[in-house]
């Protein structure tokens, strides 16, 4: 009997697919096991894997970067087939072009945007507000190599932020950091992303950042054939606090089942 339900079609549908590539040895090989996800308007999602296991396939396959072999992702019920300013995508490490100042590069990012038709002071208004976001506004004429690696991410997250996708994809994205930029970056993104409520899928390896920014976290299983072991739901209300979730019972028992179903595979 087909199930009733109420809740509002999922945003990103992520439809049977699966995802292999050639391989020297055995000709092909199958990375990414049969998946299925919905995912509602508005969730934060977190993926968690061991490395290898195809987190940043998937990342691609959602951005219309790397195709599907099997199934279908959509977006809003269409597939998704080659990138879209409907995602956004930040990465580990930003290419930010040197001889521009934050700002230039904020505004660079817009300007090639297809079919903007903002004015060059809009642009730079929006531009302003985003690297506001980040708190990087006295940074805003500075070039890159006048930043700190942090404030550098802060651009190209603040770039990314400022196309303003229907669904933000993170690869992660405070992963080459030093362990207190990368904290005080998380505390930064749970703030940016709870004002800005849209959809989020972020890869990570870090247990306790998926714990402090996620609704739901996707657990893989070790590649190859990998496939999603666990899909938690992460219990606590916004906005948050580090300090408050730290402080839940919930999280510690979270806590080490995440890092139990990460090392026993
Ligand atoms: N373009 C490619 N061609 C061949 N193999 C690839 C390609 N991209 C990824 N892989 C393989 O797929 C597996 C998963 O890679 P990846 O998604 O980057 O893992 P993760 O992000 O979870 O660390 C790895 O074994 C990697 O070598
Ligand atoms: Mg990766």
């Amino acid at each position: 009997m087909p199930q009733e339900t109420t809740a509002a079609p999922p945003v990103v549908k992520i439809d049977g697919i699966t995802k292999g590539f050639p391989n020297r040895k055995k000709g092909f090989q199958r990375i990414v096991a049969e998946t299925n996800v919905d995912i509602q308007e508005g969730e934060f999602i977190t993926i968690i894997g061991p490395s290898g296991c195809g987190k940043s396939t998937i990342l691609k396959m959602l951005a219309g970067l790397e195709s599907v072999d099997e199934g279908a992702i959509l977006l809003e019920g269409e597939p998704i087939t080659a990138p879209s300013r409907q995602l956004g995508i930040v990465f580990q490490q930003h290419v930010l072009l040197p001889w521009m100042s934050a700002r230039q590069n904020v505004v660079f990012a817009l300007e090639t945007e297809p079919g903007s038709t903002s004015t060059k002071e809009e642009l730079r208004e929006r531009a302003d507000k985003y690297l506001d976001l980040v708190n990087l506004s006295h940074a805003a004429d500075q070039r890159p190599s006048q930043l700190s690696g942090g404030m550098q991410q802060r651009v190209g997250i603040a770039r990314a932020f400022a196309l303003e996708p229907k669904v933000m994809l993170l690869d992660e994205p405070l992963g080459a950091l030093d362990a207190l930029t990368r904290h005080e970056l998380q505390l930064q993104l749970l703030r940016l992303c709870e004002q800005q409520k849209r959809t989020f899928i972020m890869v990570t390896h870090d247990v306790d950042e998926a714990l402090l920014l996620s609704d739901r976290i996707l657990v893989m299983g070790s590649g190859p054939n990998a496939e999603i072991i666990h899909d938690i739901t992460v219990p606590f209300g916004r906005p948050r606090d580090a300090e408050t979730v730290e402080q839940d019972a919930k999280y510690h028992e979270l806590r080490s089942f995440l890092l139990g179903s990460l090392t026993s595979h």
